[in-house]
């Protein structure tokens, strides 16, 4: 089969693409190389893929990808903190870049299957809590009284009671709460209307694995905590350290697309998460013991106005296609900050600005 990956240099991408070159595929990557997230070349470049070191805003497609079968679209600007700062440059990347993609794909004679990367991010905050004692159903909002007395947790308007969160759904309307977010969903939307082949849209929950980018100024929490401790400082949490989050294993978006490449039926839209709620004290400590370090986060208190107390993908949909969980944090933690994997650490205060709970 003859893929088309955009993104194929990035975290993700060269993930997809060292499995699809093992699959015996022909592939072909544009990517950009942007340089915010590639000072240099990275040396997991393959020598059997053929890449075109393109913006997709201003890629020519040579005539040799004219007849891919299938295209996997993950070439974005990432980063709350740097779509803040360059608004019109990410929503260009990614929403003109994705519009020029669309309009050549629309002529391919030979395409079968689009595959995209969505992200949690278009969910915004749109996630619903249900009390467990009386069952009254609400959204995450906490009243900034019980925030400063300590009560981090979002309570029943009922009875007051802890709520908990319900895994959100594919179902869930998309409401991106900032720039990138916004960029992602109209990077779907860009799809709306194509007919050439179906597309499955894969809203990815935050990412781990090897290859991920540690402490680089536009870092995830995950890439944050981890960053950390791989260098030994301590982890500063905002709240109680008990916020919850569903990271999801690299391994298992390769396999979800592998997946669908191999001819797997898929829903136009994916939530690909692992479902398995980790608290931040929980992930340093399986990140610390990866590591084989003894640091222990400090848990710092406070709260930073918006920030969302818990986040937690349903798997459901991406279990028939894996045909198996996704893996858990606990044990994705050892594949991904095991003594084998590889990180990159590029810089380390640079990420002072990035916000959310962390301190
Ligand atoms: N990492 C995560 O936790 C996460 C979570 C949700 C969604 N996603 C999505 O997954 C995809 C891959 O993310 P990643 O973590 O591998 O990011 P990454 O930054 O490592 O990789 C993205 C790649 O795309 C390239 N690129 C960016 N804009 C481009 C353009 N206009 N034209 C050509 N190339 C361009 C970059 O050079 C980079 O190599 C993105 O679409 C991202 O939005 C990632
Ligand atoms: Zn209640």
């Amino acid at each position: 089969m003859k893929i088309l990956i955009t993104g194929g240099a990035g975290f993700i991408g060269s993930h997809i693409v060292d499995a699809c070159a093992a699959q015996g595929f022909e592939v072909t990557c544009v990517d950009s190389l942007d340089a915010a997230v590639h000072p240099r070349k990275p040396d997991y470049l393959r020598s059997d893929v053929a890449y075109s070191f393109a913006d997709l805003r201003e890629w020519q497609p040579e005539s040799s990808v004219e007849d891919v079968e299938a295209i996997v679209h993950l070439a974005a600007l990432g980063g709350v903190t740097r779509a803040s700062r360059e608004p019109a440059n990410v929503i260009d990347a990614n929403c003109r870049g994705t519009a020029r993609l669309v309009e050549w794909a629309s002529r391919l004679r030979n395409l079968k299957c689009v595959i995209v990367a969505g992200s949690f991010s278009v969910y915004g905050s749109n996630y619903e809590y249900a009390c467990p004692s009386c069952g009254m159903a609400s959204n995450g909002a906490r009243y900034e009284s019980d925030l400063a007395n300590g009560r981090y947790e979002v309570y029943c308007r009922g009875c007051n009671m802890e709520s908990q969160i319900v895994p959100i759904t594919e179902s869930a309307s998309p409401s991106p709460l900032e720039t990138y977010g916004a960029s992602k969903y109209m990077q779907e939307l860009c799809f709306r209307g194509f007919s050439r082949a179906p597309v499955t849209i894969l809203r990815f929950s935050s990412v781990y694995g090897d290859r991920l980018r540690l402490d680089d100024g536009e870092a995830t929490i995950i890439a944050r905590l981890a960053g950390w401790l791989q260098s030994g400082k301590q982890p500063r949490l905002y709240e109680d350290g008990r916020q919850m989050r569903d990271w999801v294993y690299v391994g298992d978006i390769v396999a979800a697309v592998l997946s669908i490449l191999n001819g797997a039926s898929a829903p136009s839209i994916v939530n690909v998460c692992s479902g398995v709620p980790t608290r931040l004290t929980e992930a340093c400590h399986a990140i610390a013991a990866a590591y084989g370090v003894s640091v222990v986060p400090k848990i710092v208190g406070g709260y930073r106005p918006g920030d969302m107390r818990h986040c937690l993908g349903d798997p459901t949909t991406l279990r028939k296609l894996l045909g198996r969980d996704p893996v858990r944090f606990k044990d994705g933690a050892a594949l991904a900050f095991g003594p084998n994997s590889r990180h990159f650490l590029q810089g380390s205060e640079s990420c002072a600005e990035f916000s959310s709970l962390t301190a």
